[in-house]
């Protein structure tokens, strides 16, 4: 048996010299800066009861969380999550302890995360927890030392997203939708799927409430978004009308203090953990590819532990600053700051769409379409750079922010999953995911297990999931439809574009799961430090897809 004495366990490493040196510093210096603004630090445990985290609300799901149990049979998990332990800590033993109460923390938490792409499940934290005071001053305060936490290690501009998760639950309660519905809709506002998300709309009722949940991840930018969502929610709930000034009075109080041009706003920023309760922010720098602040206001966490007061707080990801530090990031981000933009395009099939699409958005592309080998090239007389990958690598390259953009199929999103914007539906390399079978078979008749072969075990898993059906599956890398005609599975679940490919196997179509086609999607901090260059690329984009549509 294999012994695994010399290395890791996948999502965790050893720090050496330089490396512990610089998240050293890191640490210092927010040691000093919460400390200065009157913060105490707290350690909680590294273990927690899971019930900590099992409360009314599952904040985090339980197959993230790392699992172990106790001498009496308990079980434990190893924190995902630094403000419930601290909420625990606040409502048990400090609970008589004079509010407000302002605490700080540096420790790991610890997230079983299944498509690590080169994270870790391992994260090194520091954050504030405001504890006993729901004041606007506290909001500020806190967005104002994020800002400063941000600053100290030169990465670059400094950009903090500001939204109001309490505009998108009111309207969320509103909306008459069944529970998954509501879910795939909060998805796809999150990832700023304009296209799926207009298209899930249209099957709800046309009132104010969808007409303002399909502009919502629009509202997104600077000073000038307040007037456009004025106008969007005039007329509808007063409480829409008072969150969004609160979240303008916050915006003004950070512009009092010389902060507005490290603030961008985004009412469509729904993607934080469901704790949070009104004011959400996520901070970004331009050297780094990854969010890596993220913070808010709770006021309903504590609840569940027995003490009604509100908090508000944030986390940094000190490991993600520390690489920002480290490596050559400018390198990696592409130089030319602002205006450079880098595209990743998937090799194959789609290649030849998506030059032709560049074409029609008048870039020269004779390099591109006779490229060779070469795997980067630059668009002559334009601010862009484009790199050629392998589908999943171009949803790698976007998340990890090393490219601004990519193209690359549905099917690979579906599968692969990540972080990142799907911000256009190209319309070329249109197919469909389907389940097939050979056309003598009866695919969901008898009593066994059935075995499918697919080059895409989740989307496959995910599709059975949902019928409750158990299956085996057989992952292949490609020409799956030989699967069941070699008696290695009963049915496939493939990609069709033309059909042909089934007909000559002998197969058919049992059912389609869902039709795909190309998309472009953004890498997250390029979206906040380079708005003006991609949104001027994604409206010329946008502009010749529709004329091919029309014409
Ligand atoms: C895709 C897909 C099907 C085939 C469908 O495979 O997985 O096998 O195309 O196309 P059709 O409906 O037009 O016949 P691809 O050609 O990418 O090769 P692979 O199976 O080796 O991955």
């Amino acid at each position: 048996m294999s012994k695994f004495d010399k290395i890791t366990p996948e999502g965790t490493k050893d720090l050496l010299f330089e490396e512990c040196r610089v998240r050293k510093e890191i640490v210092d210096g927010l040691h000093a800066s919460f400390m200065e603004s009157g913060f105490h630090q707290v350690i909680t445990p590294g273990f927690e009861f899971y019930d900590v985290f099992s409360g009314a609300e599952a904040y985090y799901p339980q197959e993230t969380m790392y699992k172990s149990i106790d001498n009496r049979g308990r079980v434990l998990v190893a924190r995902p999550d630094s403000t419930i332990p601290i909420a625990r800590l606040v409502c048990s033993r400090l609970k008589d302890y004079p509010m407000p109460l302002k605490l700080y923390y540096e420790q790991k938490v610890y997230r079983n995360n299944p498509g690590l792409q080169g994270r870790s499940n391992e994260i090194q934290q520091m954050g504030v927890e405001l504890i006993g005071d729901a004041s606007f001053e506290s909001d500020v305060e806190l967005l104002a030392l994020s800002i400063e936490a941000l600053s100290t290690r030169g990465l670059g501009e400094v950009r903090i997203e500001l939204g109001h998760v309490g505009i998108f639950k009111l309207l969320m309660e509103r909306l008459e939708a069944d529970p998954v519905e509501k879910a795939r809709i909060h998805q796809f506002i999150s990832t700023k799927n304009y296209a799926a998300l207009s298209s899930k709309l249209d099957k709800c009722e046309r009132d104010q409430t969808t007409a303002i949940l399909r502009e919502i991840p629009k509202l997104f930018g600077g000073t000038e978004v307040f007037e456009r969502a004025r106008d969007l929610f005039d007329g509808y709930d007063k409480k829409l009308i008072d969150m969004l000034e609160y979240l303008k009075a916050i915006y003004d109080a950070l512009t009092d203090l010389n902060l507005e041009e490290s603030v961008i706003i985004d009412f469509g920023l729904v993607n934080q953990a469901d704790y949070y309760s009104s004011l959400v922010f996520n901070g970004y720098v331009s050297k780094v590819g990854e969010s890596l602040l993220s913070g808010g206001r709770y006021d309903n966490l504590l609840k569940e532990f027995g003490c009604d007061l509100p908090a508000t707080g944030f986390a940094i990801n000190v490991d993600l600053i520390a690489d920002g530090v480290l490596s050559d990031a400018e390198n990696r981000r592409g130089q030319d700051g602002d205006r450079r933009l880098r595209i990743a395009l998937t090799k194959g099939r789609l290649e030849k769409s998506a030059i032709k699409l560049f074409e029609k958005m008048g870039f020269d592309c004779s390099g591109l379409s006779d490229k060779g080998r070469k795997l980067f090239l630059t668009v002559p007389g334009q601010n862009i750079d484009v790199v050629f990958g392998k589908a999943a690598d171009v949803i790698t390259y976007v998340e990890h922010g090393v490219c601004d953009m990519g193209v690359v199929g549905m099917d690979t999103i579906m599968e692969q999953g990540g972080s990142f914007y799907e911000v256009l539906n190209l319309g070329f390399g249109r197919c469909r995911f389907v389940l097939a079978a050979p056309g003598d078979s009866d695919f969901y008749s008898g009593y066994s297990i059935k075995r499918v072969a697919t080059k895409y075990p989740k989307i496959a898993r995910d599709f059975f999931e949902e019928k409750g059906m158990d299956i085996q599956v057989i992952k292949l890398e490609g020409s799956v439809e030989l699967a069941p005609l070699l008696s290695l599975a009963d049915g496939i679940v493939d990609l069709v574009e033309t059909g042909k490919t089934l007909s000559e196997n002998g197969l058919v179509v049992v059912e389609e799961i869902r039709k795909i086609s190309a998309r472009l999607i953004v890498n997250e901090t390029s979206m906040k430090l380079k708005k003006n260059a991609i949104d001027g690329f994604i409206d010329s984009m946008a502009e010749k897809i529709e004329e091919t549509v029309c014409g």
